[in-house]
């Protein structure tokens, strides 16, 4: 069965009809840069006009930067302050005329790597971890998702975490990647000391280059990165869009 998968990020919103058993996408990827402002009408309007492609009429999942609690986005770290109180999720079935589950990114992310990626099989608990513009967290305690954990503004050095150590950081400061290493480590550092977590994923853009930082850490848990790269998030809102198939 094929669920609609749309990832909003702060400077592309992707999407796929994705395969939602197999966890794999059922055709390339369509992607349109985030209008500037990211205001709710200008992002739904990329939305409808991502599903129109698709000739889309079924269920879609979508992710969202931010806390979404039924469908309505409580912060905006990253996209334009006035999506602070709107119904995302009824903005979003009004333009595409489609059900639509909306849900925090890096909480996809996590669902498509427990399901399809690098935690597969994993019980205990793992911690995804997404390094792009921000710092996305998921949390999974035997396979089950904690929902709008939001790690990524815990405080560092009086810093927002993800002003420190979020791949947008590394790339401002032209960090290298032991520099960039350290922050990286120090952010799972406080982490692992809060939740002992037994398995680390990294996610986000950066994970492409794993191989340069993750060799790097020292963290007690395992850190591996992520396997489904930048289709996570279109492939785990997706699958936890299933819930609206009737
Ligand atoms: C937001 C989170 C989001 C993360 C990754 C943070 O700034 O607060 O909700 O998951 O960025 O996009």
């Amino acid at each position: 069965m094929e669920i609609l998968g749309i990832d909003i990020g702060g400077s592309g919103i992707k999407g796929a009809p994705v395969d939602i058993k197999r966890g794999i996408l059922a055709a390339d990827r369509h992607r349109i840069p985030t209008p500037q402002p990211s205001k709710p009408e200008a992002v739904a309007e990329v939305v409808a006009e991502i599903a129109k492609y698709f000739e889309w009429q079924g269920p879609i999942g979508c992710t969202f930067p931010a806390v979404i609690k039924d469908g309505v986005v409580y912060t905006a770290a990253n996209v334009d302050k006035s999506w602070i109180g709107a119904n995302g999720q009824k903005i979003l079935q009004k333009t595409t005329g489609c059900p639509v589950l909306l849900l925090n990114d890096a909480d996809a992310a996590g669902i498509a790597e427990m399901k399809f990626g690098a935690g597969k099989g994993h019980t205990g608990v793992v911690v995804v971890v997404t390094l792009g513009t921000g710092i996305g967290t998921a949390i999974f305690v035997n396979g089950h998702l904690i929902p709008n954990t939001e790690f990524g503004h815990i405080e560092v050095r009086g810093k927002d975490a993800e002003d420190r150590a979020s791949d947008r950081i590394r790339k401002e400061k032209n960090l290298n990647w032991r520099k960039y290493a350290d922050r990286v480590d120090e952010f799972l550092g406080r982490l692992e000391a809060l939740f002992s977590p037994d398995l680390f994923i990294i996610g986000g853009g950066v994970s492409k280059k794993h191989e340069k930082f993750i060799p790097l850490l020292h963290t007690q848990a395992e850190v591996v990165p992520a396997q489904m790269l930048n289709e996570a998030g279109i492939i785990g809102a997706a699958r936890a869009a299933r819930s609206l198939v009737k």
